[in-house]
């Protein structure tokens, strides 16, 4: 099989379709695992669906066609650069008549350097800052690149000062050249300078023209860490640049193609790539896995399929000529990279991007070092760029999602883990009174140990016979990843954990049980340890009193823990609450006063409010700011969305709240968790699940903020 760099295609792909105008350059996120997002960033030549890898096409070898990779790869965009083009006479000319579409055979998304990594390899490049851009401008480029200043990692700190200045004094002049046509990356450098990158993040995403802010932050200056696979670094210096670039802007890798690192950096928010390493590393003969490179010489067998491979063998591969060879090579690369950041964006889909970085990070020890050093950062975050980086991670990712959770050594500090741990360290307190409708302080804390859920099964029994005994006892669950509160049995990931049963059985000594005890404040209240008994029948007038008050504590204590309800508030909403049961003896439906408030979810633990619930949790507050999320907050009370008034009667009947009509919303705001809605009066106009954070309302002016589940107005109108 041979592949014909001349064949024609027979176009299956549809010519994708300008944005609308308002849309242009704007970028909006349909789904995230914390900062990890799918997004869409809105163009002249269509649509990018990142996160993605820009190929690299230089004009003057075409190793693969864009026409192929346009209908053979289902690449939407690419990036060839402006400097070579305009450098040699032909091309130039051919791209001024042409435009550059023509010129590359590419309806898709073209994006174009400008010649500073030219500058970088082989020094002082002959065009000036304004031209570049009015060439871009002027061969119809999508997202061009202003002349940046290279900073490299081994420059001292005022060359480092300079290239982070002098990138910035070019930047308002790039941004009014290019006009209203011609988008724009604004690169971050700063070397590995951390307070350099976040000053550079900050700088280039101030400025503005009178029609365009940069609408990518490409973060520069990076290549010669991955060629020495210096990963920890360029991880700070993504974290420490990602402090300062507003959450509504693309982050692009500048020279990052390679599988091996798209789990963790998309992780940590990067949207777009772009690399040639796909044919750099096919004329070395050397081809990609997801978690490596491999030598077509030192193989027998193929280690991963592809289209490319299919029907040969590595020998006859290795018997091809060279141009052959590397055509094979290429392709193969190219596929293999699509299909990780397919698998990647899937990943995202079903929130599990951090376990794919995690599993990644054993494929190269240099990767597996800057993980350890992320999961560092993730335990203690710091005071600086890097610290703000991750605290943002950590409180933008939904802590409840359904699914099994895979026990491994890193578990314990994935973002969901760690905002879940926070929220009931801060949120759940010791109930307000016990099932005898006692109030005294508690006696003792019952400990069930070495008992696997579903805990309702195993030991509910157990805890009720103690509890009989002594009524103002707390029942906790030892769980692999510490304690929780019984009321939180069925709240993922602690009842979906996934490995081997013995994992149930870990002894604890008691210095460790104090120390997940203090996690909750509870370290000063004796405790016993029980091992459920699983034929234990318990026969009692008590029973049902003491189920109601566990469900009620249930109840309370989520709304404390996901929605920030004061327990006071709580206790109060529940004090006379009744549910409706399904067949496996599970509350569905939560009543007060007769009407329904509130259903929990059984897949995951969580709970879906009903319009009466969220009436009966509305207070009189009116956010009038888009704060910053503190994941210490205590009982802010539920998260509210303010509106304008053009978006009222469309959300009021049930419609989602889009970027762009939000007047303010609460910091404690959790995406995917239950959120109020209202107008700057403070009347309730809907509530539903929030997509987004405060910041990112703030910023986002396309998209869903809130996918509202019922609007407040549908009688009013
Ligand atoms: N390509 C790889 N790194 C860089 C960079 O820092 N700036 C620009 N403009 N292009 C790059």
């Amino acid at each position: 099989m041979t592949l014909n760099p001349h064949r024609q295609y027979m176009s299956t792909r549809p010519t994708p379709q300008p944005c609308q105008k308002h849309d242009h350059g704007k970028f909006e996120i349909l789904t995230r695992d914390g900062a990890a997002r799918i997004g869409r960033l809105h163009t002249n030549h269509g649509v990018l669906n990142t996160p993605m890898l820009l190929p690299v096409v230089n004009p003057n070898i075409r190793t693969i066609e864009p026409r192929e990779m346009w209908e053979e790869y289902g690449i939407e965009g690419l990036i060839t650069n402006s400097y070579i083009i305009w450098k040699h006479k032909k091309l130039k000319e051919s791209a001024l008549s042409l435009g550059i579409h023509n010129l590359l055979d590419f309806p898709g998304v073209v994006v174009t350097d400008s010649g500073t990594f030219q500058s970088y390899i082989y020094g002082d490049i002959e065009v000036g800052v304004s031209e570049i851009i009015e060439f871009q401008k002027n061969i119809g480029v999508d997202i061009g690149t202003m002349l940046d200043v290279f900073g490299r990692p081994d420059m001292s700190l005022s060359e480092l000062e300079y290239a982070v200045d002098e990138t910035a004094r070019r930047a308002p002049e790039s941004l009014e050249i290019a006009g209203n046509n011609l988008l724009l990356n604004g690169p971050i450098q700063g070397g590995t300078n951390e307070k350099l990158r976040a000053k550079s993040a900050s700088l280039m995403s101030s400025f503005s023209s009178q029609y365009h802010n940069f609408t990518i932050h490409p973060i520069g200056g990076i290549v010669p860490l991955m060629e020495k696979q210096m990963y920890k670094e360029l991880f700070q210096i993504l974290l420490a640049s990602k402090s300062n670039i507003p959450s509504n802007r693309p982050i692009h890798l500048f020279g990052c193609g390679h599988p091996i690192l798209f789990p963790l950096s998309i992780a940590l928010g990067v949207d777009i790539f772009d690399s040639a390493a796909y044919v750099l590393f096919a004329r070395d003969d050397r081809f990609f896995t997801p978690t490596g490179t491999v030598k077509l010489q030192e193989i027998r067998e193929w280690p991963v399929s592809s289209r490319a491979f299919f029907g040969l063998t590595p020998e006859q591969v290795k018997n091809m000529d060279k141009e052959e060879r590397t055509s094979i090579l290429s392709r193969h690369n190219l596929e293999i990279t699509q299909a990780e950041l397919a698998k990647c964006r899937e990943a995202i889909r079903s929130g599990k991007i951090w376990q794919l970085a995690e599993e990644r990070s054993h494929s190269s020890p240099q990767l597996r070092v800057a993980f350890l050093w992320v999961l560092e950062q993730l335990a203690y975050p710091d005071e600086g760029p890097i610290g703000d980086s991750i605290l943002d991670i950590i409180s933008s990712t939904n802590p409840v999602r359904k699914g099994g959770e895979n026990i491994s050594h890193d578990i314990e500090l994935r973002p969901h883990i760690l905002h879940s741990q926070a929220l009931i360290a801060t949120r759940w307190k010791i109930p307000g009174s016990w099932w005898d409708n006692s109030k005294s302080s508690p006696k003792n804390l019952i400990i069930i140990e070495k008992s696997s859920p579903p805990w309702r099964l195993s030991s509910l029994n157990s805890i009720i016979s103690h509890l009989i005994e002594t009524p103002n006892s707390i029942p906790l669950i030892l769980t692999p990843l510490g304690i929780i509160p019984y009321s939180l049995e069925d709240l993922s990931p602690w009842c979906h954990l996934d490995g081997d049963n013995d994992m149930w059985n870990i002894e604890y000594d008691d210095k460790e049980i104090l120390e997940f005890l203090s996690e909750l404040n509870l370290e000063n209240i004796p405790f016993v340890k029980i091992k459920p008994e699983s034929d234990l029948h318990i026969n009692s007038d008590s029973i049902s009193k003491i189920r109601e008050w566990l469900d009620r504590c249930s109840i309370v204590d989520k709304l404390s823990v996901l929605c920030s309800i004061n327990p006071n508030d709580g206790c109060k909403l529940t004090s006379s609450m009744t549910s409706r049961k399904s067949n496996t003896d599970r509350m569905v439906n939560v009543y007060s006063e007769g009407l329904h408030i509130l259903s929990p979810r059984l897949n995951d633990g969580g709970i879906s409010l009903t319009l009466e619930g969220a009436k009966k949790l509305s207070d009189n507050r009116i956010p009038n700011s888009f704060d910053d999320h503190d994941i210490n907050s205590e009982f802010l009370g539920l998260p509210k969305v303010c509106i304008n008034d053009d978006a009222k009667p469309f959300v009021g009947i049930g419609r989602n709240v889009m970027h762009g009509y939000i007047l303010a919303a609460d910091g404690h705001i959790i995406p995917g968790q239950p959120c109020l809605i209202v107008d700057s009066d403070g009347k309730l106009i809907a509530h539903g699940i929030a997509l987004t954070s405060s910041k990112e309302m703030n910023s986002f002016k396309k998209g869903i903020a809130v996918k509202v589940r019922d609007g407040a107005l549908k009688n009013n109108l």
